[in-house]
């Protein structure tokens, strides 16, 4: 296999609105980042991942963009972005930025043109089509509700979103609009961008007919999606774009992409694959509910388990995913892949582990690094995100009292990762001198950085160390390329697997029940490497308290 400047690096990522306030507006921005810089750095962060920050009404937080070459004013200017880059840089660091290019925001010129003519040459930027006998053209339901189709005013048109009303679906199909992008993303390559994640990427090839679908809901509509699903001939539009962008630059990209066919992986992450690679999202597909995530089956940590394995097992031979817990769609990890009973530092550390160690990029959230948790909501209203506000009023429709809704909202809405970043056990938790843009989670006095920097058995020390040994001289090279095997596979509760390389063998094991396990090495250990309780011999039989991770070097 033929090394990338990428393949050992371990990655961060950043939601602007959430980092860090400078200027009391109660909205992160970029001199914000640039005052944390060193704080990464000493993380053992090489990739750092910028949510969107270009330009935007922010109907979905900077998912909806209103003008590609322009900073949001909340987040701060050109000349602050182009320090950050350049701060970046003098500490060895590269920058990657959020690319949102099947939709753009209903304020993006290119839209704003095209209801101004829509029988013009900026509707075919976009989807517009007539409709059926007095109906929109199909029947898909859009992934924020209501239907995808929106009537363009003072036409027999409508235009086709698949996320909101205001985030208008691109027409891939046009060469014009195609050309538009490419320049868009070599400006920022040339700039010094080392790369991007790229949002809902596989959405941009559609089914040009638009056939109505079986219904899958109450209001007669069909999940949108499934149109995407049955459609062929999204790899010749993805070499495309990679062939003039990201190819040219060396560029490292990480593609938004779920359920991909093990046949098709090839294509996307192989050698000459569509994108450097993409987000394991396996164990996160186990909350999608029949409707949405308001119905999620609860995550047993066999099913858990299962998914981090059979993934890891599927993509080593062809090339690397992009490991995470959580990110900015996502609820806190802890809270969501930890029972009860370790939903505390030891648990958080033991699911660092777990993760940080697999075959593939490591992505680390902001806060994760510190154990943040889901935040209490007291009502609905305490909610900004446009998904969660959804998903309550269909629950409420399915049935569900306002209790149950919101209980439903609380564990496993988005805005559990998007609470400020905690910083601190002051007002607001450091975040901001004024009123922040979300509610900050009341936890901060027990979770925050200044107080994890004072001890020294904290989360954030623990991470510090497990970032160190994946990028350490002597085990660098094996957490990277080496194999991955699962471990005591047949044993309750335990989560273990090996990394192997030319002979060298390194378990990492842990116990997610509350019963100390023993068990015969199946490996016997040589040397602890690192362990969340403290244990520094390998004893003659593999020992595991409740919550206890350790990583050795096996014989
Ligand atoms: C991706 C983003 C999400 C956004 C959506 C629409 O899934 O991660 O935050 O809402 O795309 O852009
Ligand atoms: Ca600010």
């Amino acid at each position: 296999m033929e090394k990338k400047w990428w393949h050992d690096k371990v990655a961060y990522q950043i939601y602007p609105k959430s980092f860090l306030d400078t200027n009391g507006d109660g909205i992160g921005d970029l001199r914000g980042i640039i005052s944390k810089l060193d704080y990464l750095k000493k993380l053992g962060i090489d990739i750092i991942w910028l949510s969107p920050i270009y330009k935007s009404p922010f109907v979905d937080q900077g998912y909806d963009i209103a003008d590609y070459y322009a900073i949001a004013e909340e987040f701060g200017t050109m000349e602050e972005f182009d320090e950050l880059l350049a701060e970046a840089k003098k500490r060895d660091m590269h920058i990657i930025m959020d690319l949102v290019i099947n939709h753009c925001s209903d304020k993006h010129e290119w839209f704003q043109k095209a209801l101004a003519d829509p029988d013009g040459a900026f509707a075919d930027y976009f989807y517009f089509r007539k409709g059926k006998n007095g109906n929109p053209p199909s029947n898909y339901r859009s992934y924020f509700g209501g239907n995808c189709w929106e009537p363009v005013p003072g036409s027999d048109k409508y235009y086709f979103h698949m996320f909101a009303k205001e985030q208008p679906d691109l027409n891939w199909e046009n060469p014009k609009l195609r050309e538009e992008i490419y320049r868009m993303i070599n400006w920022w390559l040339d700039k010094g961008l080392a790369g991007f994640r790229i949002d809902a990427i596989i959405n941009i090839k559609k089914d040009l007919a638009f056939p109505d679908m079986e219904p899958d809901g109450d209001d007669g509509l069909a999940s949108c999606w499934r149109m995407v699903e049955n459609v062929e001939g999204v790899d010749a539009l993805l070499e495309d774009l990679k062939n003039h962008t990201f190819a040219k630059k060396d560029a490292f990209t990480v593609g938004e992409v779920f359920n991909i066919g093990v046949e098709d992986l090839p294509d996307f992450i192989g050698e000459n694959g569509h994108f450097s690679t993409i987000f394991d999202f396996s164990a996160h597909m186990l909350s999608d509910g029949k409707h949405g995530w308001y119905d999620a089956p609860p995550i047993s940590f066999d099913a858990w388990k299962k998914a981090i394995t059979d993934s890891q097992m599927r993509v080593q031979n062809v090339g690397f995913e992009a490991n995470i817990i959580e990110n900015h769609d996502e609820p806190r990890g802890v809270s969501r892949f930890l029972p009860d009973y370790a939903q505390n530092a030891d648990g958080a550390k033991m699911l660092g582990t777990v993760s940080v160690l697999l075959r593939g990029i490591p992505f680390i959230y902001q806060g994760q690094e510190i154990g943040m948790q889901n935040a209490r909501w007291n009502s609905v209203d305490e909610f900004d995100d446009i998904s969660t506000k959804d998903q309550y009023r269909m629950a409420r429709e399915a049935g569900l009292s306002d209790a149950e809704a919101l209980a439903v909202c609380s564990a496993m809405s988005r805005d559990n990762a998007r609470t400020p970043m905690q910083w601190k056990d002051a007002p607001q938790a450091g975040f901001t001198s004024g009123t922040p843009w979300l509610k900050v989670n009341d936890n901060y006095p027990v979770i925050n950085v200044e107080k994890e920097e004072g001890q020294p058995d904290s989360v954030l020390h623990y991470y510090r160390k497990l970032i160190a040994l994946r990028k350490s001289g002597e085990y660098r090279e094996l957490f990277t390329y080496g194999k991955f095997e699962p471990a005591y596979e047949n044993a309750d509760h335990v989560m273990a697997y090996y990394r192997i390389l030319q002979g060298r063998r390194v378990l990492v094991a842990a116990n997610f029940g509350t019963d100390t396990i023993e068990l015969d090495w199946e490996v016997p250990a040589k040397k602890v490497l690192l362990s969340n309780k403290k244990r520094t011999n390998a004893e003659n039989k593999l020992i595991l308290e409740k919550c206890e991770v350790f990583v050795t070097e096996c014989k």
